[in-house]
């Protein structure tokens, strides 16, 4: 970094190294203030002030893998596995479509197995079947071989969330169990695959780790730029009791701290990477109720609200206090619209929402 460089003026460098970004990652009352308005402004600048919904499916909660952080992991006993029928996501994806939501996101635990697999094209078939295609499919499955990733592709999804939780691999393994399931390699194979195929792809990482550091952080957002990703979803980690990872809480920073760590890494990436898509996270909203829109307000351009059915929302038990648990999907549009009006922000609805920096790239 050149030393002479004040605050305000690393605001305004267009290319950031780490050492600037763990300047900012450092900023605090209104430094910090400064960070997210700058977040803001390049967002607005580049991309107005729209916010894309993706109604979030749910569709199953069986998981192969034992992350050790996540409440899914096979290890847990606790949960209540479910799997919705092939009608309850249809009419998940037409509720989306009804209510102008323009994409879909189909998330679930990690499975692999051939009967999974074909469900899965069958189901992105038949949701492209809705109104000639006119919802966008963005899949959140893991990792898969190339084979099944081409067979979702062309069966029509064309998004692809896989996130790569640490860019680093040693804290990677701390929060993952070191063996063949738990790939680092394999993980970083499946996101170069994925946007080899044409996936707009996009990855994240939890923000408060147990031992994860300023450093840490900053090469994360330099991962992101290297991988020249369409997407990110970054969201704060919340600990789950029913986890290994559990017994560190007593490591990890204040809720408020990660909170704030979360938004400023927002704000930064929109510097880095202004017309890429990022989503303001769930995760943001159970730290604080007006998470979501703090991180619309630093720089993210994507909400995705839940549209699981509520019978089942409680199992999908990822992190204790999910938004939303208890709310209908209808009760979601109001009240973000009114959320996001109330920051000078809209809705744009019946569109797929798709990255800027991923159609300018494309040549669309
Ligand atoms: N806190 C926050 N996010 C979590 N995830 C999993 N467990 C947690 C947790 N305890 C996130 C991971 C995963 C996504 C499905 O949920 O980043 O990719
Ligand atoms: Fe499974 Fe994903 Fe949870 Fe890991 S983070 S246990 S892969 S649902
Ligand atoms: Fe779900 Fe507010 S977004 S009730």
């Amino acid at each position: 970094m050149d030393m002479s460089l004040g605050f305000e003026d690393i605001l305004l460098k267009q290319d950031l190294d780490r050492e600037d970004i763990k300047v900012l990652l450092s900023a605090r009352g209104p430094q910090q203030e400064r960070l997210l308005k700058r977040g803001l402004e390049v967002k607005l600048s580049n991309l107005d002030n729209y916010v894309h919904l993706r109604g979030l499916i749910e569709y199953e909660n069986v998981c192969e893998k034992n992350c050790l952080y996540c409440g899914l992991r096979s290890g847990n006993a606790k949960v209540e596995r479910y799997c919705l029928s092939d009608e309850e996501v249809l009419s998940c994806a037409r509720l989306a479509h009804g209510q102008g939501y323009g994409s879909v996101a189909l998330q679930s635990g990690e499975r692999s197995d051939p009967d999974f697999v074909r469900k899965i094209a069958y189901l992105v078939r038949e949701i492209k079947k809705i109104d000639g295609g006119s919802l966008g499919i963005t899949l959140s499955l893991g990792e898969q071989t190339e084979e099944t990733y081409r067979m979702w592709f062309e069966a029509g999804a064309h998004r692809y969330l896989l996130r790569i939780e640490s860019s680093n691999e040693e804290l990677y393994y701390k929060i993952h169990p070191r063996n063949d399931l738990h790939s680092f390699r394999k993980r970083l194979d499946c996101l170069e695959t994925l946007k080899r195929i044409g996936y707009q792809t996009g990855t994240g990482v939890m923000v408060g780790l147990p031992y994860q550091t300023l450093d840490h952080l900053a090469d994360d957002l330099l991962f992101f730029k290297e991988m020249d990703v369409a997407m990110v979803g970054l969201g704060p980690y919340i600990p789950h009791p029913d986890t290994p990872l559990y017994k560190l809480k007593d490591l990890i920073p204040p809720a408020e701290e990660r909170m704030s760590l979360t938004l400023k890494m927002i704000a930064i990436l929109r510097m880095m990477m202004p017309q890429i898509n990022m989503v303001a996270a769930t995760a943001n909203q159970t730290i604080d109720p007006q998470g979501r829109e703090k991180a619309i307000a630093a720089g993210a351009n994507v909400i995705m609200p839940n549209l699981t059915p509520g019978e089942y929302r409680e199992s999908y038990f990822i992190y204790p206090d999910k938004a939303c648990v208890k709310d209908r999907p209808e009760q979601c549009q109001t009240c973000l619209d009114i959320r996001l009006a109330a920051i000078g922000h809209r809705i744009l609805y019946n569109a797929w929402g798709d990255s800027l920096a991923f159609t300018k790239k494309a040549g669309k």
